[in-house]
C-alpha cells in the first residue's frame, strides 16, 4: 500500500513538472506589449505576412534553413538549386555550410561573426527577447554588431516572430499527433497496470495465499 502511493506520488510529481510547470523551460524576463505579444502567438493569421518581411529585413544576414529560406547571396546563387535536385529543399547543414562557405564568411568578415541561423531561436530565447532585440539589438546586446532594422515598426517585428515560431514549433496537427500518442501511451500502461494486478490476484489465489 505505501508502495503504490509511493510510486503514485512519483509519477504524478514527474508528469506535472514535465507538463504542466517546466522547470526546465525558458522563463522571460523581457517585457513585451500585450498587442504585440497578442500577434506573435497569432502564426496563423500572421506567419505569412511575417515571411515576408523577414524576407525584405533579416534575410540579407540570417538563414531560416528549416523552412529552406538562406541568406540573399545564397539564395541569389544558381547552385542552390542543383543542390536543392539533390537533397530536396533543405539542405543538410553540412552541405549548405561547406558550398557557402565563402557567403558565410562575407558576413563574418563585415559583422564579427556569423548572424546565426534562426530556424530554432524561437524555442531558445522566446518571444518576449526576440521582440526587445530585435527592435533595439543594442539595448539588449550592448556591443552587439547585429544593425537596428527595425527601429520604431513593433507590429512589424512581431509578426517577424510569428513567422520565426511557425517554423520553430510542430504545427497543430503535428502537436495533436503527439499529444495523442502521448496520452495513448500513459492509458496503455495504466491498463496493463489494472490487468496485471488482477492477474496477480488470481495466481495468489490458486496458490491459496489470499
Ligand atoms: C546586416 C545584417 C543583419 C540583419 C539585416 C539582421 N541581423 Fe540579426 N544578427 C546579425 C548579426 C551579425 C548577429 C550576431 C550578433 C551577436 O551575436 O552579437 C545577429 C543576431 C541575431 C539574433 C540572435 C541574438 C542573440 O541573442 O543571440 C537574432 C534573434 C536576430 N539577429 C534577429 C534578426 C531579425 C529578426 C532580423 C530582421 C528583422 C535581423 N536579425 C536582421 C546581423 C543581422
Amino acid at each position: 500500500m505505501i508502495k503504490t502511493v509511493f510510486f503514485t506520488g512519483i509519477t504524478l510529481i514527474f508528469f506535472y513538472i514535465i507538463w504542466i510547470h517546466n522547470i526546465f523551460a525558458h522563463r522571460e524576463k523581457y517585457e513585451m506589449p500585450a498587442q504585440y505579444a497578442k500577434i506573435a502567438d497569432d502564426v496563423k493569421s500572421y506567419a505569412k505576412e511575417g515571411k515576408q518581411l523577414f524576407e525584405q529585413n533579416c534575410q540579407a544576414c540570417h538563414s531560416v534553413r528549416y523552412d529552406a529560406v538562406y541568406i540573399s547571396s545564397v539564395q541569389a546563387n544558381p547552385k542552390l538549386q542543383t543542390l536543392q535536385e539533390k537533397y530536396g529543399k533543405v539542405l543538410p547543414r553540412d552541405v549548405y555550410e561547406a558550398v557557402f562557405y565563402e557567403d558565410l564568411m562575407a558576413l563574418k568578415q563585415s559583422f564579427g561573426k556569423v548572424p546565426p541561423d534562426l530556424s530554432t531561436i524561437y524555442l531558445v530565447k522566446g518571444k518576449e527577447y526576440l521582440f526587445n532585440f530585435t527592435l533595439e539589438p543594442q539595448k539588449v546586446l550592448p556591443g552587439t554588431s547585429m544593425p537596428a532594422v527595425m527601429t520604431g515598426r513593433p507590429e512589424e517585428t512581431a509578426k517577424i516572430i510569428a513567422y520565426l515560431k511557425s517554423v520553430a514549433e510542430p504545427s497543430p496537427e503535428e502537436k495533436n499527433k503527439r499529444m495523442l500518442m502521448g496520452v495513448g501511451t500513459i492509458a496503455y500502461l495504466i491498463v496493463m497496470g489494472v490487468l496485471l494486478w488482477l492477474w496477480r490476484g488470481r495466481i495468489l489465489r490458486k496458490m491459496g495465499l489470499h
